[in-house]
């Protein structure tokens, strides 16, 4: 018996430290990839419209195709992202001139930032979606710009926090939670063509990369694995959109519903695509359409 008690006792004790150094390893790594520093200049110079048409552009690109709003709040001041300490603490910036905000930043900050999610220390902004904002061309980030420059001054309404957790931490490394985009984003290559707006495959494409639908249902819009214990479905003709309509597909971003009449998940941040126009819906659906249908790897 009591040797028997001694050998759990071993077992149990080396699981321990096991779990332990797996944990620590994890969290050395993964502290390690967000420290690490990034170049903090800028080649490239975008021109910031200030006419209203552009502004109102921007608005509309921040709002409905960025979505923004859903991380930095409706009045764009900041907010938590994230407030449970497994998985992780973290605010978001307030992105106003007000008390906290980036009223000082010069044009060069806004372009590292949104582009190649990279904070004026040359760190990279954690779970910042810039590898999505990243293909905005740019006239179309010139406008958001303009528009954040256009915001009411605001106070960011929470204490900023960034404690990444062990559950955080451990998807990072697994490859499924994009903690650092920046990794995701190539430096000194040259910028993709602009795309004429249009409804067009080619700008329904570009309104899927700009606007994170290939960072959620993947490069190919398989779908496969799983945001916060939600399965990501797959977008191609191989999924459900092969068997839906164009209006099905328009019910489905306006109103969340699905035609069995199921209700997504917020985690399909659908509540910030309505604002997506007719014609920016109909390019996505065109571009859906024309994608190979595929099953997802795994
Ligand atoms: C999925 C959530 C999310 C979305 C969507 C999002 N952001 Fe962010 N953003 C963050 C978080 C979190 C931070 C803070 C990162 C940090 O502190 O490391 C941040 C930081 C920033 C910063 C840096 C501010 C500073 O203090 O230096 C800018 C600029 C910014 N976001 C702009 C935008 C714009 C513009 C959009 C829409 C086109 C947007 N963000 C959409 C989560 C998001
Ligand atoms: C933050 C991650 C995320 C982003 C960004 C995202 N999706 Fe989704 N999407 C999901 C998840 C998760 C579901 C499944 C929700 C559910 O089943 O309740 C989903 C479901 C869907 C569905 C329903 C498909 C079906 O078979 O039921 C469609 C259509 C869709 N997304 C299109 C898009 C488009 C178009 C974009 C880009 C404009 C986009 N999604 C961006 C995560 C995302």
């Amino acid at each position: 018996m009591k040797r028997a008690f001694k050998w759990l006792g071993y077992i149990v004790g080396g699981l321990l430290v096991l779990i332990i150094i797996a944990v620590g390893t994890a969290y050395a790594i993964s502290s390690r990839r967000m420290a690490r520093t990034y170049p903090t200049q800028v080649a490239e110079t975008i021109a910031i419209p200030t006419d209203p048409a552009s502004i109102e552009r921007g608005r509309h690109l921040a709002r409905a195709v960025g979505k923004c709003q859903e991380c930095h709040g409706d009045n764009l001041a900041g907010k938590m992202v994230s407030d449970a300490p497994v998985f992780a603490r973290l605010s978001s910036a307030n992105l106003t001139s007000g008390k906290n905000g980036i009223g000082d930043y010069t044009d060069a900050d806004y372009v590292r930032s949104i582009r190649y999610g990279v904070g004026r220390n040359g760190k990279p902004l954690i779970f910042m979606p810039s590898e999505a904002y990243y293909h905005f061309d740019d006239a179309d980030l010139g406008a958001i710009i303009a528009y954040l420059k256009s915001v009411p001054p605001a106070e960011l309404p929470v204490t900023p926090a960034k404690q990444i957790g062990p559950i955080a931490r451990i998807l990072f490394l697994t490859g499924m939670f994009p903690l650092v985009p920046a990794e995701l984003i190539p430096r000194n290559q040259p910028r993709p063509a602009p795309i004429a707006e249009g409804v067009t495959a080619e700008y329904g494409s570009y309104l899927a990369k700009t606007g994170g639908c290939t960072s959620c249902h993947g490069p190919d819009l398989t779908g496969g694995n799983a945001i916060q214990g939600v399965k990501v479905p797959n977008l191609t003709p191989a999924g459900s959109p092969g068997k839906w309509s164009e209006a099905d597909f328009f019910k489905v971003i306006r109103t969340g519903t699905r035609p069995d009449g199921r209700v997504l998940s917020a985690v399909m941040p659908w509540l910030n695509m309505k604002e997506l126009t007719d014609a920016e819906l109909r390019a996505m659906w065109i571009y859906l359409q024309s994608v190979p249908a595929k099953q997802p790897a795994n």
